[in-house]
Order: C-alpha cells, then sequence, then structure tokens
C-alpha cells in the first residue's frame, strides 16, 4: 500500500505469527501506518481489513480503543498535556488553558496552521515533575502556563525533552523520553 518497503516490513512483523494468525500483527500494522503518513486513513483501514480478514469495523474499533491512533491528521506534532492527580494539582488545566490559548484550537483539535494537535493524556509517569506534556515523543517537565510559548518554540526549532526551570528551558538527558 505504501511501497516495497513498507510492504517488506509488514511482512517481517507477520512472518512471527501462524499463517491463520496474521491479524494478530494488526496493532504493528497500525503503527507503521501511522508512521507512515501519521495518521491511519480510511483507504488504510479498508485494506488492513481485507489484509487480515477482519471486518473494518474491528479495525476501527481498535483504533479508536487507543489514543495513540489518529483516524484524521493530529497535527505535525502532537501535544499530549497530562491530565492526571499530580498534574492536575500542579497546574496541568492552566497549561493545557494557556497551550489552547497559544495554538488558537481547542483540545482534541489541531491548530489552523496543522502544526500542533492538542490532546489530553493519562499519568505520563513523571509525577515528580508535574505539571507534565509528551510533545511526540519527547517530555517536557514543570511546565507552567507563562512558559507555554517558548516551549512550542522550542519544538518548532527541532528542539528535545526540557525541564522548565524558571523562565529558561533546560534539555533532559540525550535521547531520554524523560
Ligand atoms: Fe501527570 Fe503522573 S500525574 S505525570
Amino acid at each position: 500500500m505504501y511501497g516495497e518497503a513498507f510492504e517488506k516490513k509488514l511482512e517481517k512483523q507477520e512472518s512471527r505469527y501462524p499463517e491463520d494468525r496474521k491479524r494478530a500483527n494488526l496493532m504493528a500494522a497500525l503503527h507503521a501506518v501511522q508512521d507512515e503518513v501519521g495518521h491511519v486513513p480510511e483507504d488504510a483501514i479498508h485494506w488492513l481489513a481485507e489484509r487480515y480478514g477482519i471486518s473494518s469495523a474491528d479495525v476501527q474499533g481498535v483504533i479508536r480503543f487507543y489514543t495513540m491512533f489518529f483516524e484524521d491528521k493530529p497535527g505535525e506534532h502532537v501535544i499530549w498535556v497530562c491530565r492526571t492527580f499530580s498534574c492536575e494539582l500542579m497546574g496541568g488545566a492552566k497549561v493545557m488553558a494557556a497551550m489552547e490559548k497559544a495554538l488558537g484550537c481547542k483540545v482534541g483539535e489541531s491548530d489552523p496552521t496543522g502544526t500542533f494537535g492538542l490532546r489530553w493524556q493519562e499519568c505520563l509517569a513523571a509525577c515528580d515533575k508535574a505539571p507534565c506534556a509528551l510533545i511526540d515523543k519527547d517530555m517536557y517537565e514543570c511546565l507552567t502556563p507563562e512558559t507555554v510559548e517558548l516551549v512550542l518554540e522550542h519544538v518548532k526549532n527541532g528542539g528535545g525533552g526540557a525541564r522548565v526551570e524558571g523562565e529558561k528551558l533546560v534539555p533532559l538527558r540525550e535521547g531520554a523520553v524523560r
């Protein structure tokens, strides 16, 4: 569907399963599609359903159950703000409100330029550095409403995960998710 390299990748994943259990690769296949085009479009849903001998509704059900899959383009960068207890107590909702204001969109939407998508997420396992957000695959810790613009600029410039200290962003260790 997305060229020879993509097909080879899928076949390699599927080779781990018995011939009559290829559908067990559905989650990995959804990730592969999303890595390729940034979301799982409708034609890919039908194509995967046919490939694995299941209904399109079943494929869609998996996509809608897991928050990490997108049926529509979520934006070039996806911001996941944590809304669980520690982050909520430490001002996560205010950080989200500042994000919405800075981006001109609501949670669940993407900004008018399609650069950022905004989502809630549950605990990101960095409760001691609340409030936190995951942006793409990078952690951002100790966020404040006042530093949201700084974080957005940092991401646009290709910066990786960081922690807010005062009015500055301090990079997390190289390659760290957290
Ligand atoms: Fe937000 Fe745990 S509550 S990281």
